[in-house]
């Protein structure tokens, strides 16, 4: 199973043995370590990967899971 856990003020965590990440072209980028922190702040100078610039900018997201709440289509 594969689990994508939402760190606040931070990156995406995927959390997952089988877990793979690909560019636009389907190649794979070399796993440095697990769980695969990706980038949420868009300041990472390593990306897709979270490299904690996060931290250093002062990176804050709100935003959490709403019960009962429905997934809505960008826009
Ligand atoms: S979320 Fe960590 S560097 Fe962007």
């Amino acid at each position: 199973m594969t689990t994508i856990k939402i760190r606040q003020n931070g990156p995406y965590l995927i959390e997952g043995d089988d877990v793979t990440v690909v560019d636009w072209n389907g190649a794979a980028y070399p796993i440095a370590r697990r769980p695969v922190a990706l980038c949420r702040c868009g300041a990472s100078t390593n990306k897709p990967f979270c490299d904690k610039t996060h931290s250093r900018i002062g990176f804050q997201a709100a935003e959490a899971a709403v019960s009962g709440s429905e997934d809505k289509p960008a826009q």
